[in-house]
């Protein structure tokens, strides 16, 4: 039990543990609430436009798995942002007089009916807090960098790249809305289209989830780290491979709800706590040892998970523990720092930092890329965030 004993001038509040250690300090007050996304009256009037975002995929370290009503998470998580994986939306307007929610969705260019449903239910879920969007009819065209059948998923890049153009709408309709709102809404949006999306705005290591010792840090949307990352993970390394192509087994709407009523589930959201003090410092101080042995228990616990609900699923394939034990080998005799992590399906992100890169891609083209499906790999490193490409 935590009480508070002393509240700072600059509104921190000082948490005692009941042998009266400080085991942390957070901002208590200033705390942003949904309401603080509804709009003022937009000023502006504006007839038709465009807009075009590119957003990345990330990966999560620490990862997000379970959540409550409203997208909200269980327990805070923590992600590399990438480079090369994106999705990039164009977003144009044109001023319509119906009411109601109107929009045409195009998929590289061709239209693509089975995507609509999600996005009219992320229009519908954000339209208090973008009444302009019964003002227009939108058409959206959207495209992956990555192969569609990869088993990358691209919710989140997706979500986030068309949070990003509606927050430039909203932005020309009310022009003094300073970059912080900017952003933190567009996390925000990106969130309640699908809850890693809010990962995908800005920044190179992104958390989301209240968490004790981070600074800032909110269920609502995700926030850049917040405080200076050792060099070593400077453009670190994600090598995606390519185990197992085909749709997944188990969407993440489903796998986020096996953890209802799952045995283990508050001692997981406790552990991802822990786990997320442990690597907050171990990104600071980029002790190499430390950061796998997180990141791939992490990896692991999330499978783990699956295993142990009801009902139960395997995600893993038979290369992906192939290539996990290959990796433990080649670190084991070589003591390269590379380790893996996972998504919720069997492709495997094998990271490291950019000084091993030529060993590390050598031993993945002799010794892994044989597990991978047609041999493919997916070369990515870190990346800062959503980028602007047109603006009409
Ligand atoms: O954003 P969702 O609902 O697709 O969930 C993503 C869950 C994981 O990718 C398995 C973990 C994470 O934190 O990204």
């Amino acid at each position: 039990m935590f009480k508070i004993t002393q509240i700072d001038s600059s509104a921190q509040a000082i948490f005692t543990n009941p042998e009266s250690k400080i085991v942390s300090l957070r901002k208590f007050y200033d705390m942003i609430t949904a309401d603080d996304f509804i709009p003022s009256p937009y000023q502006n009037t504006i007839e038709n436009g465009q807009f075009q975002w590119s957003a990345p995929s990330n990966i999560a370290l620490v990862k997000y798995w379970g959540k409550k009503e409203h997208q909200i998470p269980a327990n805070p998580s923590v992600s590399f942002t990438l480079n090369h994986c994106k999705t990039i939306t164009s977003l144009a307007f044109a001023r319509k007089d119906s009411d109601g929610i109107s929009f045409d969705l195009l998929f590289e260019g061709k239209p693509k009916e089975d995507f609509k449903p999600k996005i009219q239910k992320f229009f519908e879920r954000t339209l208090s807090y973008l009444p302009f969007l019964k003002d227009y009819h939108f058409t959206i065209d959207t495209q992956n960098t990555f192969p569609h059948s990869s088993g990358i998923a691209s919710s989140a890049s997706g979500m986030a790249a068309l949070a990003m153009n509606l927050m430039s709408l909203e932005k020309a309709l009310n022009p003094e809305m300073t970059d912080d709102y900017f952003f933190q809404k567009a996390s925000f949006l990106a969130r309640l289209g699908s809850g890693s999306a809010c990962r995908s705005i800005k920044g190179k290591v992104v958390v989301w989830g209240s968490h004790v010792e981070i600074e800032g840090s909110s269920d609502l949307f995700g926030i850049e780290f917040p405080t200076q990352i050792h060099s070593i993970f400077d453009n670190y390394q994600d090598t995606i491979l390519l185990v197992d192509k085909g749709e997944k087994q188990v969407s993440s709407t489903v796998g986020h709800d096996l953890m209802h009523d799952h045995p283990f589930a508050e001692r997981r959201f406790a552990q991802a706590h822990e786990n997320l003090s442990k690597l907050k410092t171990i990104l600071e101080n980029g002790n190499l040892d430390h950061f796998i042995k997180i990141v791939e228990s992490e990896a692991l616990t999330l499978h783990a998970m699956m295993m142990t609900s009801l009902p139960y699923f395997i995600l893993m394939k038979p290369n992906t523990l192939e290539i996990i034990n290959k990796i433990w080998k080649f670190r084991n005799d070589t003591k390269i720092p590379v380790c893996f992590t996972l998504d919720a399906g069997a492709n495997v992100h094998v990271l490291y930092p950019e000084n091993v890169a030529v060993e590390v891609l050598k031993f993945i083209q002799d010794e892994l890329a044989t597990f991978c499906d047609n041999g493919q790999y997916i070369c990515d490193s870190l990346g800062a965030g959503s980028k602007l490409i047109m603006n009409n």
